[in-house]
């Protein structure tokens, strides 16, 4: 017979056992997305709340809004079949009004930030809302997260239309967005985005979903292995703006040509690392200009999932939720802390506006905007 303290650990150890495998497998068992569907089902701006779901035969679910032209979930397999929503987001429609992380949405008109909120063009400056210390963040005060398109679906693809009038947060021109969300049967989520002016403007547009590979809502993001297809970052000053040099990422842990652990090199004492709290720079892809190739891999030992990131866009911007703060609860209860989630945010380099050496983010009239964006799902080891 056992004594009795070996008799009560083995209690307490088959407690334990017994909680966690039921809590799994309720995970697992759990119905996805974990979304309250019935709060969508409302008004904003006098205008109609849409949600849309696309599926493919390989497991994948992609759930969207026009609130913001927003992915609210992407629900994919691991690689023992087990499927999770990979993406943050809330549980209610109303925690999306008041959202400040950007999940998941459409960032614009000028995706990342503008030095000062300023901006000239033709000898004319431009006076943006400066929602980020000194700096104007994502669009501004009401950036297109905040809007509710137009939309609908044909088939696997769901479109999101927005008209931008000319002079909404101090930007010139009355810009028509259009973007398409359309999912595969070989597991890519096609993001498409066009668009025209007709005085001459700016436009830099990107998507801003937060991704955990083990499933949102279970911890941090620290072991994920990332590639990022970069020689360089833009290096920035200690409100997030770049200097205009590129910084080659040669002896520095911004080198992720080939995959590295995400915590393995996050705390280091390097002088971009402490501006921003961890990684959150545009790192200048390798790819030829204008051309579509891969820009970032992103793994997790645990789950095994893999996801690619193609586009034609010149830059990403990795974002590792150093601003997480624990105040947002995420769809399936749990609290969103520092670092639960990250953004890869293909995108034009920030303050390109103002920065002569990079690419040009001027549109003209009779230009079409055109960008894409692929995100490409599997399951490995
Ligand atoms: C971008 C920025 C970050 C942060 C997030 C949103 O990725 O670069 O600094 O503002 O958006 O929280």
């Amino acid at each position: 017979m056992k004594s009795q303290p070996a008799f009560f650990l083995s209690l307490l150890v088959l407690a334990l056992v017994s909680g966690s495998c039921s809590r799994n497998s309720q995970k697992q068992n759990a119905t996805l997305p974990a979304l309250d569907t019935a709060t969508f089902h409302r008004l904003v701006d006098g205008k109609e709340i849409k949600l849309y779901t696309l599926k493919n035969s390989k497991g994948t679910e992609v759930w969207l809004t026009n609130y913001g032209a927003r992915i609210l979930s992407v629900i994919t397999p691991d690689s023992a079949g087990n499927r999770a929503d990979i993406t943050l987001g809330y549980h209610t429609f109303d925690e999306y009004l008041n959202d400040n992380m950007y999940l998941g949405c459409i960032v614009g008109r000028y995706a990342n930030r503008i030095a000062k909120g300023k901006f000239a063009l033709d000898g004319v400056t431009y006076n943006l809302y400066l929602n980020n210390g000194p700096n104007t963040l994502h669009g501004g005060l009401k950036g297109f997260d905040k809007h509710v398109w137009d939309s609908r679906q044909n088939g696997d693809t769901v479109f999101f239309s927005y008209l931008s009038k000319d002079g909404e947060e101090g930007y010139p021109g009355n810009l028509t967005v259009n973007v398409f969300y359309t999912l595969t049967d070989d597991n890519r989520l096609v993001l498409d985005m066009q668009a025209e002016t007709d005085k001459k403007t700016i436009i830099n547009l990107t998507n801003h979903a937060y991704f955990n590979l083990n499933g949102e809502g279970t911890g941090d993001i620290l072991g994920h292995d990332l590639t990022l297809v970069a020689d360089a970052i833009t290096p920035v000053d200690s409100t997030l703006i770049p200097t205009g040099e590129l910084m080659p990422v040669d002896n520095t842990p911004f080198d992720f040509r080939k995959p590295q652990t995400i915590g393995a090199r996050i705390n280091e004492s390097h002088q971009q690392l402490l501006y921003g709290k961890g990684y959150d720079h545009n790192w200048v892809l390798s790819k030829a200009p204008g051309s579509f190739g891969l820009a970032a891999r992103l793994h997790s030992p645990v789950t095994g999932r893999i996801l690619e990131i193609w586009t034609t866009q010149p830059g990403i911007q990795f974002y590792s939720g150093n601003f997480m703060d624990g105040t947002a609860k995420g769809k399936s209860g749990g609290i969103y802390a520092f670092r639960n989630g990250l953004a890869l945010e293909p995108h034009h380099f920030p303050d390109s506006p103002n920065q002569k050496n990079f690419p040009s983010v001027v549109l003209n009239p009779g230009e079409k905007f055109h960008e894409t964006i692929e995100y490409v799902f599997s399951a490995g080891k």
